[in-house]
């Protein structure tokens, strides 16, 4: 924890599996204070990662939980979409509830500029979708940038890419959004796939979530499965790699994390490059180091705390049976 006060935190995501493993961390963890849940287009259209998160809350037993929808596109107007990684809906493999937790009337990035506004300390940001509704946010109110202890992102990779060889999912979605955020000036942390790559649902974490027993543990199984096989045909992965939450944890606990401090830009013109994050970890362009980049994770830590908050969550009020 940065210190021993709860963390004031908006999480803006695209729900897609990991992001509604992120959610529920940033829920049920007491050193976070989760302000609102806000979602931009990614892992499915705006109006179905959306409807995840409010559905993921309802299940979860987080009623009181601020949802608001922002970015239906990136910031050039492409929409990008992973049905082959979260199929139809953006959180197939099993049923879930109805949403009743409520969506703001405001879009996302009113809510979260009303939030840096009212909040007694500076908030962080984690944002484990397109950064789209950051970059929106960081343009549209340049005098909340104060407010914004720092932005902590899953995103990018030191080597290679998930989505074309060299750029990741989140940054080649809206890869001008990623290069404001980057040039914004302000603290941030990268949690690329090279540390989320350590996050690794295996067998033993099945067994472990299976254990908690209930709904909601037997729930986050099935559509963990489903995650589990698009992960294994799509890149021959053995156990799928839940990278979301790893940003969560990482403001949770920063040993959970190993980063070292480089210079990272966006490739933005490149033919096959597109999307790309160009880490310097050698200092070799003598530019300034402006991220935190995450590099080694220590996964046993990591899934305690994950499967410590579904634990939780499954004693406090997520629905039953
Ligand atoms: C990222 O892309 C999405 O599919 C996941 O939710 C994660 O945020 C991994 O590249
Ligand atoms: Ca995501």
């Amino acid at each position: 924890m940065i210190d021993s006060f709860c963390v004031p935190l908006v999480l803006d995501c695209d729900p897609g599996h990991d992001d509604m493993f992120a959610i529920l961390l940033a829920a049920a963890h007491p050193g976070i204070d989760l302000l609102a849940v806000t979602t931009v287009a990614g892992n499915g259209p705006l109006d179905a990662v959306t409807e995840n998160a409010r559905r993921i809350c309802t299940l979860a037993g987080l009623d009181g939980t601020v949802v608001a929808a922002g970015a239906d596109r990136a910031l050039l107007g492409d929409r990008r979409t992973a049905p082959n990684i979260h199929g139809k809906t953006g959180l197939d493999g099993a049923p879930l509830p109805e949403p009743t937790v409520p969506l703001a009337d405001e879009d996302a990035v009113t809510v979260i500029a009303r939030l840096l506004e009212e909040s007694e300390r500076p908030v962080t940001i984690a944002a484990t979708g397109p950064l789209t509704n950051v970059a929106t946010l960081l343009e549209r109110r340049p005098d909340l940038k104060p407010r914004i202890e720092r932005i902590v992102f899953m995103g990018g990779s030191a080597g290679r890419g998930n989505t074309t060889p060299l750029a990741e999912f989140n940054v080649h979605t809206d890869p001008e959004a990623a290069d404001r955020v980057l040039r914004c000036g302000l603290p941030l942390v990268m949690c690329g796939l090279d540390v989320t790559h350590q996050a690794l649902a295996t067998p033993e974490v099945f067994e472990r979530l299976r254990s908690i027993g209930g709904l909601l543990p037997a729930t986050l199984g099935g559509l963990l499965r489903f995650f589990a096989g698009t992960y294994e045909k799509v890149y021959g992965m053995p156990a799928p790699p839940v990278h979301d939450p790893v940003a969560i944890a990482a403001i949770i606990d920063p040993d959970v994390v190993r980063c070292v401090e480089a210079p990272v830009a966006v490739e933005l013109a490149g033919e096959h490059t597109r999307g790309a994050t160009v880490v310097d970890l050698h200092g070799v362009t003598g530019a300034p180091a402006n991220v935190q980049v995450a590099l080694e994770l220590d996964s046993g830590r990591f899934w305690d705390l994950m499967l410590d908050a579904v634990r939780v969550l499954s004693d406090q009020g997520a629905l039953s049976d």
